[in-house]
């Protein structure tokens, strides 16, 4: 996006009374924490090094972002994650698998006129992957789109023989083209992200710093165990990313602290904070590391992915 277009957009949200026009607040120094110092998760901040750079490419990790609450950072975090991933030389491939097209939308993709969608390669046999990936204005990042149609594959999917390994099934002639897929799961624990979890190695899981933000987990940390044991044996519950985290406020600390006493070190040192900045990246239909490279958000990103890389 040029220096103009960034500028447009800020002053629709500044009329808006959606951003206040001066530099955000986010942008302060200390909004990420700095190595040595004590991280919003009560522990101390370590020194992470820039990932190596890979002579090779694949066979991909799969991760599925996945959280039945909806508005938690799923889609945010999916887009941002992989442009941090690609930032530091990693092939992505990400995977709208949310009938809302939240994911395609936030990286500019109109998704009202794609004649083909993951729908197809789920359900039509004769499609395959290379038909339907679209390439992004992120060098090495690459998007499975979707739309409102693929609100009708599960009823489809029901009667498809070993129909939980579906997105698996189709997914595998790309494996080795990529270092990572991530999978944007939708706001439920139906068909759907049953497959999302059977495709997957790891399961990340975005969780808003806000009071209700603990429910609904116990149950799906169950349907996670019951994929593992059922479909996927390899599955892991990779990390917890706190997501709007505000510090400034008793509240946020007190569930940030809530989420670390829960999940331990399954709880990733970054902590995502709140900013206006992300809702203008979806409209701006680019990740926050390209669109604010230097915000605090992107910083945060680009230390999440370094600290995927080093699981
Ligand atoms: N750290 C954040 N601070 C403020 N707003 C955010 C943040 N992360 C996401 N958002 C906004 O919150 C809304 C929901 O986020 P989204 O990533 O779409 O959640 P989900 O995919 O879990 O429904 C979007 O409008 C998004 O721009
Ligand atoms: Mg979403």
């Amino acid at each position: 996006m040029s220096t103009s277009q960034h500028a447009a957009v800020q002053a629709t949200f500044a009329d808006a009374g959606l951003i206040d026009p001066s530099p955000a607040a986010d942008d302060r120094a200390d909004a990420v924490p700095a190595p040595g110092r004590m991280g919003p998760t009560g522990r101390p901040v370590r020194a992470r090094r820039e990932p190596a750079p890979l002579t090779d490419h694949g066979p991909a990790r799969v991760i599925a972002l996945c959280n039945q609450k909806g508005g938690v950072g799923k889609t945010t975090s999916t887009i941002n994650l992989g442009a941090s991933l690609a930032g530091f030389g990693r092939r992505v491939l990400l995977v709208d698998f949310d009938p809302q097209g939240a994911l395609s939308v936030g990286l500019g993709v109109s998704t009202h006129q794609l004649d083909r969608t993951v729908y197809n390669l789920l359900l039509d046999t004769g499609t395959a992957p290379d038909d339907i990936i679209l390439k992004t204005n992120v060098a090495g990042l690459d998007l499975l789109p979707s739309n409102i149609e693929l609100s009708g594959a599960e009823v489809h999917l029901v009667n498809e023989v070993a129909r939980e390994q579906t997105l698996q099934r189709v997914l595998r002639p790309v494996m080795d083209d990529y270092d990572f897929v991530l999978i944007d799961c939708q706001p439920s624990l139906g068909l759907l992200t049953i497959n999302a979890l059977t495709a997957a190695h790891g399961v990340i899981v975005p969780l808003e710093c806000e009071y209700f933000s603990l429910r609904g987990v116990a149950l799906l940390i169950d349907t996670i165990d019951k994929v593992r044991q059922r479909l996927n044996p390899d599955l892991e519950l990779e990390g917890i990313l706190a997501t709007m985290y505000d510090a400034r406020t008793l509240h946020g600390r007190e569930v940030l602290s809530r989420v670390v006493e829960a999940f331990g070190d399954r709880v990733y040192d970054t902590v995502i904070n709140r900013t206006v900045r992300f809702p203008e990246t979806t409209v701006a239909g680019e990740p926050i590391t390209t669109w604010a490279p230097s915000s605090a958000g992107a910083v945060a990103y680009r230390n999440l992915a370094k600290e995927v890389l080093s699981r």
